[in-house]
């Protein structure tokens, strides 16, 4: 049988899929650039420069049962992560207690779950929730899971573009679903997909925006992957209050194991059992697993890295501010935006022969050339010999 007889077997809704188009290894490009990989300076991809707690290589390296299959209850995890939660909601600062009306609650175990990466719970939740047809609501300029997830179950996506500073228009969001249910009536979107802080543009998402949409008959996903670098509080509390929310975090950014993958969900009572019998039995790995706990033994030492990765961020964009060709936006994130104009433009644009400047000097950046972010680059925030190191090249390319 020949190969395109055995394409046209091929599930139709994939056809239609474009492919994710990874960042380039950073060991591939050593090589290509003859530049040791210890000396690359990689801020294009939001990771923990600092890599995990010590405490976690040593547990890795203790663990003695990888012959044995995970536990797909997470048990020990959950626990340690209902923990965490309630310690993190009884830290210094916040804004998010009134307006819940529940932070001061505990988040129970029965209402997290653990995934490998917040991207799988992304994914069951759109396979949960969606059949082909069925719209959700993205709001671009943002992370691109969304919508790929979305669309691999035959979603439609309706982009509802951030307004000015990359805030989320929830006018316009709203106004939509009161057209969208008057004209479709069950076909209204099911799913919004919200981010604080959002990726790329670092945007916080307002008390009282969320509030307004969590009014909205459909479920909002929240991901707060990057929520720790935040001033501001995590929702997760919340979900207690609203059974159309469910919050989303990592321990890729805050906890330096992106490598590892593992991420959880704060999920509504209702929604916890159709989670449980959907998710695969092992889908949280042991490594993974050691590696969270560890990570959560040393939660102080966690923060302080994540103080540390904050004034470095608050010295980066400053310091962005005094190259000529950056206008940096503000970021409550590990990673500042910058809209690039007056380098060396070029057919593909300026942001694009920044990233190629950059990465001859191998440091890397992502760049943008698309709408809502035309000459843009996102810069994640490294150590302060890698914010230096960066500082002057920009400065020598101006
Ligand atoms: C907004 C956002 N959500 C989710 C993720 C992925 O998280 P994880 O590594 O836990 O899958 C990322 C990764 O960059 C992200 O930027």
């Amino acid at each position: 049988m020949d190969a395109a007889r055995m394409q046209s077997l091929l599930n139709p809704l994939l056809a239609g899929l474009e492919e994710y188009t990874p960042i380039q290894p950073f060991e591939v490009l050593s090589r290509k650039l003859g530049i040791p990989a210890s000396e690359i300076v990689k801020l294009d991809a939001n990771e923990n420069p600092y890599g995990p707690h010590p405490a976690v290589a040593k547990a890795l390296a203790d663990y003695a049962y990888y012959h044995i299959y995970p536990d797909p209850q997470q048990t020990e995890l959950r626990e340690a992560l209902a923990v965490h939660l309630e310690d993190e909601q009884r830290g210094v600062g916040g804004g998010s207690d009134v307006a819940g009306g529940a932070s001061r609650a505990k988040v129970p175990v029965e209402q997290i779950l653990a995934t490998h990466g917040l991207d799988e719970l992304l994914d069951n939740i759109c396979r949960l929730f969606l059949v082909p047809g069925d719209a959700v609501i993205n709001t671009p300029p943002t992370f691109g899971m969304y919508s790929f997830d979305a669309k691999l179950v035959g979603g439609k996506v309706i982009e509802v573009w951030r307004k000015d500073g990359f805030h989320v228009d929830v006018d316009a969001i709203c106004n939509l679903c009161n057209a969208e249910s008057r004209a479709h009536g069950k076909a209204a979107p099911k799913l919004l997909f919200l981010t604080s802080p959002n990726n790329p543009t670092g945007t916080w998402l307002p008390d009282d925006d969320l509030l307004r949409l969590l009014e909205l008959p459909l479920m909002v996903v929240l991901d707060e992957a990057y929520v720790e670098f935040a001033l501001e509080k995590s929702r997760s509390p919340w979900v207690l209050k609203h059974d159309n929310l469910v919050v989303l975090r990592t321990f890729s950014k805050s906890a330096g194991i992106a490598g590892l993958r593992l991420g959880y969900g704060i999920i509504p009572e209702w929604f916890m059992p159709y989670l449980w019998s959907f998710k695969q039995p092992y889908n949280v790995n042991v490594a993974a697993t050691v590696a969270g706990l560890a990570s959560l033994r040393y939660a102080d030492q966690m923060t302080a890295i994540v103080q540390k990765i904050r004034a470095e961020r608050d010295r980066l964009q400053s310091a962005l501010q005094d190259v000529p060709y950056l206008s940096p936006y503000p970021s409550n994130a590990n990673f500042v935006l910058c809209s690039v104009e007056g380098f060396r433009s070029r057919e593909d644009g300026d942001a694009a022969a920044l990233k190629l400047a950059l990465e001859e000097r191998g440091i890397l950046v992502r760049y943008y050339q698309k709408p809502g972010l035309q000459n843009c680059i996102r810069i994640s925030v490294g150590r302060p010999d890698q914010t230096d190191r960066l500082l002057e090249e920009l400065h020598r390319l101006s």
